[in-house]
């Protein structure tokens, strides 16, 4: 029976063993090299101080109309970026991005349990900070930086990236 299947599939079986395996060390071995490369450039980059970008200046809401432990969706710094305004229980302002940093689903205010969450794999971000708290999410929310301006609440910049 071997005899016949050697005939129908002529492969040095030896040999194809032997590249096989090392084959699969070589790819062992890249993988691991790739893998300890993007921890190293990720623990480098998450040094880096944040960068904050100014933007036109946008009215957002009137101060007085969102009540504490509320929160309202807005877009900025262009009509396709979402982002949320939150109200936290103690009268503060803060805004984020809406796009989680996994894979972009838009993450939703969650004054009982003072996060932001993201329905799509269980992730969930500091409303202080927007720092990850749990799940996939690599990187914290991007911070949209606010002016309080005659009781208004007004959009004036993003910070790009926070150190995680
Ligand atoms: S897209 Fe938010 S956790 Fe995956």
């Amino acid at each position: 029976m071997e005899d016949r299947v050697r005939q129908d599939f002529p492969i040095d079986w030896e040999e194809d063993n032997y590249v096989s395996r090392r084959e699969f060390f070589k790819f062992l071995t890249l993988a691991s090299g790739g893998l300890a490369i993007g921890s190293a450039t990720m623990a480098v980059w998450s040094k880096f101080p944040r960068e904050e970008r100014r933007f036109d200046p946008m009215m957002i809401a009137e101060g007085k109309s969102m009540s504490p432990g509320s929160a309202v969706s807005f877009n900025y710094p262009r009509m396709h970026d979402l982002c949320i305004l939150i109200r936290k229980p103690n009268g503060e302002y803060v805004a984020y991005s809406r796009r989680c940093t996994h894979l972009s689903c838009p993450v939703n205010y969650e004054p009982d349990n003072d996060r932001l969450y993201c329905p799509c794999h269980n992730g969930a971000f500091a409303v202080d900070d927007g720092r990850v708290l749990q799940g996939p999410p690599p990187h914290p929310l991007p911070r949209i930086l606010l002016e309080e301006r005659s009781g208004e609440i007004w959009a004036v910049g993003v910070t790009l990236k926070e150190e995680a």
